[in-house]
């Protein structure tokens, strides 16, 4: 009786090693599982976005849980600590704004899942918050924009009026591409930005501002500064509606260089477009694996962009990917 249990015994023992040798191979070699909270759905650059995030997963064999935060931070926060209760691998996110993050990414942090960002950065003093950052240099870009209008009227004395379209409140790509364009002209006074208003990075939001600029405006603004490509389509709308034409009468200066900016470029009406990619998937899936591998990522990725004149776009445009 005392052999047949111990035979018993030898058995479970034999199995449970079996079982937790295959459980430790299992873990190794466990699906990813990564948390992404996208802004919304502002833009064409954003559903670009969206896609590239979406393909890029299940080709890097990457489990992705997708949320929607249709521009809203208190979303944002909400995904976040849903991936931080679902104990996900990684949480990435485009940040909607940039302060306000501490308190959900230490908590993150206390549960020790590796953060990302992608496209936009945040204010935080404590930069253990999170890992890297992926995306566009948005100062640049400003500054690009800002070269262009230096170029341009580098042989008129002005006075050079802007009106300025500015993307969401508190985004970094508004900020910085605010702060690029200041950078570079204030060191011409000819140049002024007369008006500055947020259009929230939609076509309506674009529309709705400059068509109360266009009225209050009217023949007193020289160029539309708008901060992505969505904004400037519905401020050619507003102007066409008044009776100006935008490319020609007014200089239009746009950021993403997406298929509709590319269009309205060839139609005339856009004449330069900095270029901002949103295909920031595969980058994005690249640095999970490497997070969880327990390799050191570089801080910041900075994504390759450049600046797009009305006189290549023709030619340009069926190269465009997005
Ligand atoms: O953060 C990138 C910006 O957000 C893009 O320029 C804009 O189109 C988008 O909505």
């Amino acid at each position: 009786m005392a052999d047949v249990k111990r035979g018993a015994l030898r058995a479970f023992v034999a199995a449970a090693v079996v079982a937790c040798a295959s459980f430790g191979a299992h873990a190794a070699d466990k699906q990813i599982t990564l948390g992404f909270s996208q802004v919304g759905a502002e833009s064409a650059w954003r559903t670009a976005n969206t896609e590239s995030v979406k393909s890029a997963a299940p080709a890097a064999g990457i489990n992705l849980k997708f949320a929607d935060a249709q521009q809203k931070q208190e979303n944002q926060i909400k995904a976040i600590r849903s991936y931080i209760a679902q104990k996900v691998d990684v949480i990435a996110f485009s940040p909607v704004v940039e302060s306000g993050w501490e308190p959900v990414l230490q908590e993150a942090k206390a549960a020790k899942i590796p953060v990302i960002l992608t496209d936009r950065n945040i204010d935080v003093k404590d930069t253990s918050l999170y890992v890297t950052m992926i995306g566009s240099d948005f100062l640049e870009e400003g500054r690009r924009g800002g070269r262009w209008l230096e170029e341009h009227y580098k042989d008129n004395p002005g006075p050079i009026n802007i009106v300025e379209l500015q993307g969401t409140v508190g985004s970094a790509p508004a900020n910085d591409r605010h702060a690029g364009l200041v950078e570079i002209i204030q060191k011409d006074p000819k140049f002024k930005i007369i008006a500055s208003q947020s259009g929230d990075f939609t076509l309506a939001g674009g529309k709705q501002v400059m068509e109360a600029f266009a009225k209050t405006y009217a023949g007193k603004y020289n160029v539309v500064y708008a901060h992505n490509d969505d904004m400037a389509l519905g401020a050619i709308q507003a102007m066409e509606e008044a009776g100006v034409h935008p490319g020609k009468d007014v200089q239009v200066v746009s950021f993403d260089a997406t298929h509709g900016g590319f269009q309205a470029m060839v139609d005339g009406k856009i004449n330069v477009d900095v270029e901002c990619s949103p295909l920031l998937g595969p980058q994005l899936m690249q640095a999970v694996k490497d997070v969880v591998a327990g390799k050191e990522l570089p801080r910041r990725i900075k994504t390759e962009e450049t600046v797009f004149v009305q006189a290549d776009a023709a030619k340009i445009m069926p190269t465009r990917k997005y």
